[in-house]
């Protein structure tokens, strides 16, 4: 064999070898999540509050304002169905500000925070537009924590119902997360911050020997 045929096979080799060797990481896991969440605006207990009042003056709209940077924050209930007394299962936590001056368009700005069942603890971030006139708007899943961390997807978002004092919105949330087995997704800390137990002499190097704690592939522990 000729050295840089030789050494050709020996390369084939080893890219073999590693091929074999690496963590499946592409291994994904799909979750389907369908719940409603309660705007409640106004009455003895809103959890929606509007905390910054926009200009209101827009010529975009044919004079008309849509309330144009009017921003509200919100904590509002999610239920497993579209009945408020329905069992909760999260809230929904952040704020949606009207951000067009043409239509009553939102953008909607909430972490899903979820408080029972398997999923109890652990959140998933949302943002996106929200025209509210839209029979069906679709928001982007921009990440999670806990059982969602490094989520990926959408949510396809519907009006269930609106009265003066509360919107009911129907939400279909579909993530994708690497594969939960590969993921200890109780571990709540931070890869970056070395572990947070070494204090403020920890150093990268001493970072990377930290991250066992919830980033390293299970079967690797
Ligand atoms: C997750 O990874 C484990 C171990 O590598 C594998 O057995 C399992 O089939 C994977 N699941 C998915 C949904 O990819
Ligand atoms: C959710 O988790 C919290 C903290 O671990 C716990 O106190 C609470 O009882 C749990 N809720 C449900 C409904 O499981």
């Amino acid at each position: 064999m000729a050295p840089t045929s030789r050494c050709r096979a020996a390369l084939l080799l080893l890219l073999l070898a590693l091929a074999c060797a690496a963590p499946p990481l592409l291994l994904a896991a799909d979750t389907h999540l369908h719940f409603f969440m309660h705007d409640v605006v106004s009455g003895s207990s809103p959890t929606a509050v509007q905390v910054i009042k926009g200009p209101a003056s827009s010529s975009a709209n044919g004079g008309v304002s849509t309330g144009f940077g009017d921003t509200t924050v919100v904590d509002d209930a999610l239920t497993e169905t579209s009945s408020a007394t329905s069992p909760e299962v999260g809230r929904a936590q952040g704020f949606y500000m009207v951000s067009s001056q043409s239509s009553p368009s939102l953008m909607m700005c909430v972490n899903l925070y979820f408080t029972a069942g398997e999923n109890n603890g652990s959140t998933i971030a949302v943002i996106g537009q929200d025209d509210t006139m839209a029979t069906v708007r679709e928001l982007s899943v921009v990440g999670g924590t806990g059982k969602f961390r490094m989520a990926t997807g959408y949510v396809v978002w519907k009006t269930a119902s609106m009265s003066a004092s509360t919107g009911v919105f129907e939400l279909d949330v579909y993530v994708t997360t690497p594969n939960a087995t590969t993921i200890d997704a109780s571990a709540p800390v931070s890869p970056l911050d070395g572990g947070g137990s070494s204090g403020s002499t920890s150093t990268a190097k001493s970072g990377a020997a930290a991250r066992p704690v919830g980033w390293v592939r299970k079967d690797q522990q």
